[in-house]
Parts: C-alpha cells; structure tokens; sequence
C-alpha cells in the first residue's frame, strides 16, 4: 500500500504555493498518493484586500483536523510572521486538540517548508519553532540534511537548509522562488515520501 501524504500550505502571495506544487510532484515521484490542501484562512476578507493578497485557489480544499487522521505523514509549508509560523497554521494547530487527546498523529511523519522576505528573516526559526507541536503530537520530524547538495551553492542567493526547503519572496514579494529552490522543494518531497514509504511498507510486513 502506497504511502499517504498530505502537502498543507499557507500562502497569502504564492511563494508558498509554488514549492508545496514541487513537494507534491517529488512525493509522486516516490510512489505516494499525495493530496493538496491549504491552510484555513482565519483573516477577514477586508484585512486581506488592504494586505493585496490575492484570491485563495478555489481549487484547492481547506484542510480540517480530522482530515489529518488519514496520512501517513504531512508536509507543512508556511510563511514567516516574524521569525515563527503565520498565526493560520497556529489556529489550526490549535483546533486539533481532540487529535492530541486521543494520541491520534502519534507515530506519522511531517517535515516542513517555509519563506520569508528577507534573507535572514527568520527561515530556521521559523521550521525550529514549529518542532514542539509535533513532540507534543508524538509525530516525528523529518528534517532534510544536505542530501541535496544544491544547498551548498554559494553562487547564488538562495533559501534552503537542512531544516527544509525554502525561498526569500523580497520585501515587496516581487522575487519568485528560484529553480534551486523549487529543486529543493521537489527533492524534499521525494525524500519524505521515501522515508514514510519505507515505514510504511515495514509496518505491513511486520503485522
Ligand atoms: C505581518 C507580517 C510579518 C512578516 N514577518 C516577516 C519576518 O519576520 N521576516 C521576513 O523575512 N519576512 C516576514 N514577512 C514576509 C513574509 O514572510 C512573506 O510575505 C512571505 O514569505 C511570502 O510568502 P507567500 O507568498 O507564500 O505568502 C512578514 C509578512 C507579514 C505580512
């Protein structure tokens, strides 16, 4: 049986978007069912007119907590609100409190992905800072490391760490996540997919 991941992003301007899209086509890649859902918005329409963010992908499904209970594991991708994950993704964490209570991610995979305007605006903090809802959730992260040796490339401006792929959208969000870092995005999803695939495939052979 095929792995089941979810690749869930926050995006108010489409930086995000973009490298989530990647995530879900390099998990593909690595034979597992894969779905895309965004982030509930929890911003009213008024705030996000004066912020110019454009409108969400009808497309795409709002995820809900007891979505999560059918994954293996998650890919979360978000942008940075001052050094740490935008309040959307901190609603929702705080809406699975029943997942928690009943110990039900305990055990599935999440790794994560996120963006920032600047170059040192808080990428790592953003993934570290995002760590202590999976220890509380017995979910087990998966950072990335330097399997992609992209992210030693000093030749160019990049996001990306051994915490996860990432991109630098500009202080008025007019840079666009870079081949590098779309490559990174796609080679963490294959990567992630690989890890929980593998656990999940011996899982069934041991029962
Ligand atoms: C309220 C607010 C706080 C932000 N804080 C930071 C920050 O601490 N560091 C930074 O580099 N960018 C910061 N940004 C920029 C966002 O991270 C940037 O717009 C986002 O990464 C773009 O991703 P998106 O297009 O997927 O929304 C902030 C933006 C807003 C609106």
């Amino acid at each position: 049986m095929p792995a089941k991941i979810a690749v869930i992003y926050y995006s108010m301007y489409g930086h995000i978007k973009q490298l989530a899209s990647k995530a879900v086509e390099g998990a593909k890649t690595a034979g597992a069912t894969v779905d895309l859902y965004q982030f509930p918005e929890t911003l009213a329409d008024d705030i996000l007119g004066k912020m110019h963010a454009p409108p969400k992908d009808a497309a795409v499904p709002f995820i809900t907590p007891n979505d999560l209970k059918e994954y293996d594991g998650f890919i979360f991708a978000f942008p940075t609100r001052y050094g740490r994950a935008v309040a959307q993704v901190s609603a929702f964490f705080d809406a699975t409190g029943s997942l928690w209570a009943t110990g039900a991610l305990t055990g599935k995979f999440a790794s994560t992905i996120v963006s920032t305007a600047s170059q040192n605006g808080g990428q790592e903090t953003t993934h570290l800072t995002t760590i202590p809802y999976f220890a509380h959730m017995g979910i087990i992260y998966v950072p990335i490391g330097y399997g992609d040796q992209n992210l030693l490339n000093l030749n160019e401006i990049h996001g990306g760490s051994p915490y996860g792929a990432s991109t630098h959208a500009g202080g008025d969000g007019s840079r666009q996540p870079s081949e590098l870092e779309k490559g990174v995005a796609e080679y963490q999803g294959k990567y992630f997919a690989g890890i929980v695939g593998t656990f999940v495939a011996g899982k069934a052979a041991a029962q």
